[in-house]
């Protein structure tokens, strides 16, 4: 069987974005493959965070994963920070990339444009990322189309490393979603959704209440010309609402443009918030059932041994394979 990793920041609630980008890939792809998902929370503090809210968003995430319906029988669901290999393979690998590889990711530079005290780890970044994949033999990376080139450094890794030490890692293949890998603010709709985005209008989290998305979405930024139709040069405000619509209901966009053919921008938007609320309402329901419970905590228990013994098994390796610590003694 095939393995599948990926993660997610927990820097925040989820966005509708980080849901259709990621998340609702990874609950059809549990189905098929050995799948590990993890809160990347080491990640998360490339930036600063306060301490409370970053337990409190690691916690939430995990329950999430959960609520949308990753299945722990399943698949492997872990906190980063819970594996210690993670940063130790990070470490490695920090020491196979060149730090000019480092200093041309987009993330990077729109991440420390105008900012003085900027992190090391916000640059080093990347490597960690690589490690949390190769770590598990992983054969598929399913991320919207923002992680593109972080893939691609991670397969660069992969290879500079079996060609100069020894072949152990198995080369990822990123897995990006043909609609949706790409979900656009609210308010601007040339900008991509996010989390930390300092408008709250701009995105729409997993946990906000229908009222809220019933605001965020009248309040989205359109154009004036009044027609429901695709056109993402001219109208990607319009054309960004009903990839999100077309996505969560499973209509085509073409029907969806014929359904309100006439009908003004009011209608649209309307339907669409009642979309959205009934996608993220059975999430909510079962996130609140899960959130102060002993069961989340039996899943992340269980998930970080198994993806700690995973992850130790290929650490060994490439410590082995660089000539790190001592050989190994034969037991008498
Ligand atoms: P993060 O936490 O920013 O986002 C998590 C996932 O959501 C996707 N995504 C989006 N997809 C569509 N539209 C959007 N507006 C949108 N915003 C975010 C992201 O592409 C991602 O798939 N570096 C990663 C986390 C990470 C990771 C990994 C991912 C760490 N290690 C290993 C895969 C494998 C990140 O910051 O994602």
């Amino acid at each position: 069987m095939k393995t599948i990793f990926s993660g997610i920041q927990p820097s925040g609630t989820i966005t509708l974005g980080n849901y259709i980008g990621a998340m609702k890939q990874f609950t059809e792809l549990q189905e098929e493959y050995n799948c590990y998902f993890c809160v990347v929370d080491q990640h998360a503090i490339t930036v600063a965070q306060d301490k409370m809210e970053l337990r409190k968003n690691i916690r939430s995430l995990a329950a999430l994963y959960i609520a949308c319906g990753i299945d722990p029988e399943k698949s492997t669901l872990f906190i980063q920070s819970e594996v210690p290999a993670h940063a130790q393979a990070g470490w490695i690998l920090q020491c196979v990339t060149y730090i000019g590889e480092l200093e041309r990711m987009t993330q990077f530079k729109d991440k420390s444009h105008g900012k003085e005290a900027v992190s090391a780890g916000l640059l080093t970044y990347p490597p960690l990322m690589a490690a949390d994949i190769l770590l598990y033999g992983t054969d598929l990376v399913p991320v919207g189309e923002d992680q593109k080139q972080h893939l691609e450094l991670t397969r660069n890794l992969a290879e500079r490393f079996n060609n100069k030490y020894n072949d152990i890692f198995t080369v990822p293949e990123v897995r990006i979603p043909k609609v949706g890998a790409r979900v656009m603010s609210l308010q601007d709709p040339l900008k991509k959704m996010s989390k930390s985005d300092s408008n709250q209008k701009a995105f729409i989290t997993l946990l906000d209440d229908p009222k809220q998305i019933e605001k965020k979405i009248k309040s989205a930024v359109t154009d004036s010309d009044g027609i429901v139709k695709y056109d993402k040069e001219n109208k990607p405000g319009v054309s960004n609402l009903l990839s999100i619509y077309s996505i969560l209901e499973g209509s085509s966009i073409e029907e969806l443009e014929q359904k309100y053919e006439g009908k003004g921008y009011g209608d649209f938007k309307g339907d669409l918030a009642q979309v959205v609320v009934n996608a993220i309402k059975p999430v909510q329901d079962r996130y609140y059932e899960l959130i102060n419970s002993e069961e989340l905590d039996d899943i992340l228990d269980r998930g970080a041994e198994k993806a700690n013994f995973t992850a130790n098994k290929m650490l060994k390796k490439m410590e082995k394979a660089m000539g790190l610590g001592r050989k190994e003694r034969k037991r008498k």
